[in-house]
């Protein structure tokens, strides 16, 4: 499979002084899915602006389609677009992402800046908004939303510019469960249209329906492991080390019992 983004020995921190990525050299490969886990703080949103340019890392490289991403390159007006058209974020917090004064003005952002005619482009977005189910809500001013209304119109506006790459912090964050299938199906349907997903998350029932690869990030902001979902998610003490599952104490009958509880390791009980 073709790399699509190869990161060569990363480093960023912020302000120069708080790390937050710490020598990661990771691939993706063109129309993978891929997860990064990992406990809060470990590095995920970071590393995942990093990809899409928002964050330029303070050593080390980061290349697209073979091409390294810099200051320079990004001036470049022609390699801009190219980028910025291929690559579509949905950041973990909604609100950093919509800024129009309404929601058919946010889906119509991104289009408008490219070369797409106003009619496709409205095209689109009527696409988009019926597939989110939220054609109702097109006029409405994005700070009149729920949550859940707010990430579905940020992940509106990311589709309607048709990205080759969608980067999704935390996508199912704060979501009702119907709203939480129907992004996971998005996903998997996103998938099979070709497109290269990546995922920051640590919503390891999530994992467990995409089934992505997996990169697990670790408290001190590197990469720990990359693998399957089955090698990682079997690895209950890598998963246990960053946070990803804990302990939980019950009692069955006079007996306590001890195990390790996520909502994705399902466990049984002998008697
Ligand atoms: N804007 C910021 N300014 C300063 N430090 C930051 C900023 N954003 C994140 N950090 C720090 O960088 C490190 C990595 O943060 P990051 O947000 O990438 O982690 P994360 O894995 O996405 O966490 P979470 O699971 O909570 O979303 C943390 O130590 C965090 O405190
Ligand atoms: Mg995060």
């Amino acid at each position: 499979m073709d790399k699509l983004f190869e990161l060569s020995k990363i480093n960023f921190s912020y302000h120069g002084t708080i790390p937050a990525i710490t020598d990661v050299s990771l691939d993706v490969r063109k129309g993978e899915m891929l997860a990064v886990i990992g406990q809060n703080g470990s590095g995920k949103s970071t590393l995942l602006q990093i990809m899409c340019a928002l964050l330029m890392p303070s050593s080390g490289k980061i290349r697209f389609r073979g091409k390294e991403i810099t200051g320079k390159a990004l001036r470049d007006r022609d390699f801009n677009r190219f980028f910025r058209s291929r690559v579509g974020i949905i950041f973990q917090n909604s609100d950093v992402q919509l800024f129009c004064p309404t929601v058919l003005d946010e889906l119509m952002f991104g289009p408008l800046q490219t070369d797409i005619p106003p009619g496709k482009a409205m095209e689109r977005c009527s696409e988009a908004m019926e597939m989110l189910g939220i054609e109702r809500l097109a006029d409405r001013p994005v700070h009149m939303l729920s949550g859940g209304e707010k990430k579905k119109v940020a992940i509106g506006s990311v589709l309607t510019m048709n990205p080759e790459v969608l980067l999704l912090d935390e996508p199912t964050g704060g979501l009702d469960l119907g709203t939480e299938s129907f992004l996971t199906d998005l996903m998997l349907s996103l998938h099979e249209a070709g497109k290269t997903i990546v995922i920051a998350t640590h919503d390891l029932e999530l994992i467990g329906h995409l089934e992505p690869r997996i990169a697990v990030m670790s408290e001190n902001h590197g990469i720990e492991k990359v693998g399957s979902v089955d090698a990682i998610l079997r690895d209950t003490e890598l998963l246990r080390k960053n946070n990803l599952v804990h302990e939980h104490v019950h009692r069955h009958g006079k007996k306590l019992h001890r195990h390790v509880h996520s909502h994705y390791l399902y466990h049984r009980h002998d008697d």
